[in-house]
This record gives structure tokens, sequence and C-alpha cells, in this order.
């Protein structure tokens, strides 16, 4: 069944984008500051249709309007930024346009990176989304690329394939993941969960030390090379279904 379109009062469209007040905007309407498809709205009560393609087709003072409700983004987040809207220290939100911290429904981040973990990371507004790609059905790959203090020792790939590996403290045993050795200090680890800590705990459990750790893919969404730490970029269906697209190695 086709859904149709959701609409949405002017003012509180832009107010919940973060533009200002719903006051702000009426006013700033009546000045002739928004336009949609070259028109100028200066009702504020009218209802806005909040199509995915709203950016291109609406400016407010002149400059092309943010991503409308339903984002999702891929960041490139750097060493030493923390996935949190609260901590103290630099926070990944402070890589986003300082607008979109006042959005409503408020972006989040899709799971957590570690402070020391670069790379991948999905940041939505839209709650279902969100669910989806951390929910444990979902199962999605998260392929991360491992640097070791020591050499590994041999049997660690089994050791993750087994599907027997136990997480300290933990009482259920980790899903299957896998390990593809590229050097005796480095490899690339593709896991379906997202427990905390994960990847530096299994390889804890192998007796090992993680020095470094960095995300490049997500399902079958991969970190481009010309995204730069810190920088972001939005995504589209075709991405999504991308990410959604390709399944873990514990469901095949
Ligand atoms: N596993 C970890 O140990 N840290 C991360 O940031 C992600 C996965």
């Amino acid at each position: 069944m086709k859904t149709a379109t959701p609409t949405m009062r002017l003012d509180r469209l832009l107010a919940n984008m973060g533009y200002g007040s719903r006051r702000e905007i009426a006013q700033a309407a009546r000045a002739g500051l928004v336009v949609l498809d070259g028109k100028a709205v200066k009702d504020a009560d009218q209802r806005i249709a909040v199509t995915v393609d709203l950016a291109a087709r609406m400016t407010f003072d002149g400059a092309a309007l943010d991503p409308p409700p339903g984002m999702v983004l891929m960041l490139h987040k750097p060493l030493g930024v923390t996935c949190s809207h609260k901590e103290t220290g630099p926070l990944v939100y402070a890589l986003l346009p300082p607008r979109w911290r006042r959005r409503e429904p408020m972006i989040s981040t899709v799971g957590r990176l570690d402070k020391e973990t670069s790379g991948m990371l999905l940041m939505t507004d839209d709650g279902d989304v969100l669910h989806r790609i951390i929910s444990p059905k979902s199962q999605i790959a998260k392929r991360y690329r491992v640097t070791l203090d020591r050499p590994l020792a041999g049997g660690e790939v089994e050791a993750f394939a087994s599907g027997r590996m136990m997480l300290e403290g933990e009482d259920t045993p980790l899903l299957p993941a896998v390990l593809e050795v590229l050097s005796p200090t480095v490899a690339e680890v593709t896991v379906t969960e997202g427990r905390y800590h994960q990847v530096r705990r299994m390889f804890a459990a192998a007796g090992n030390h993680v020095v470094a750790l960095h995300r490049d893919r997500i399902g079958g969404l991969a970190l481009p090379d010309d995204l730069a730490p810190g920088a972001y970029r939005l995504l589209d269906a075709a991405d999504l279904a991308t990410v959604f697209g390709v399944a873990g190695p514990a469901s095949g």
C-alpha cells in the first residue's frame, strides 16, 4: 500500500528544523524569505508536503533548505570525539551544522563508536530507521580494521567463527564473526552484533590488545575514500537499501 506524503504547517516544519521560533518563521515568511518552487510562501499556516526533494525545492533567506525530517547521514568519525549528546569534551554532533543541533526530532547516532574508534558512523532523526539498523534481528554486518599490540597467535579465525566465543561478564556466546588476517598484527573483523566494546573485548578474550580500530563498512555500504575524517554526507534511499542489502556472516 502506498503511504500518503506527510504534510506539516510551514512554521512548525521550519521551527522543528532549527530555523527559529514559529513566530520568527511567520515573520520570515511574511517578508518573502521562504520560497517554494520559485514562489514565496507568505502564509506560515500553509501545510507543506514533506517530500525528500524539499531541500531542492525550498529556500530560506536565499539558501537551500536543510534536509527535511527523515534524514540519514554518514559521518567519518575522527578519533577523540564521543558519540553522546551530553558528555564533556568533543562530541560528534559538533561536527554537524549548528542549526541541526536544534532539530526536533533530534539527530542521534545509530549505535556508537568508542571515542578512540574512527570510521563510518550513521546518524539519523528517523527512529524507525535507527531501530531497523540496530535491531539484533537485522544482523547487519559491520566491518572493522583492527591493529593489534601483539601478533595473532593462530586459532583466532576459528574461535571468532565458532559461535561459542564468550565475552567476559556475559553469559550468551557471540554470533559467528569473520576474521580476515592481513598481517600478523592487522586484521579485518566482521560482526553482526553491537555489544559494548565488542571488538576490543573479542581480542582481549583471545589474549591480545587492540591498539587501533576503524569501521569501514556497514552492511553493503563502504566508507568512501574521499570522505575525510570529520566530514559527513547525506544518504539517499539507494544508500540506505545498500546498508540493509548485504546479509551478515551469521545469516547465510
Ligand atoms: N567494537 C569496539 O570495541 N569498539 C567500537 O567502537 C566498535 C566496536
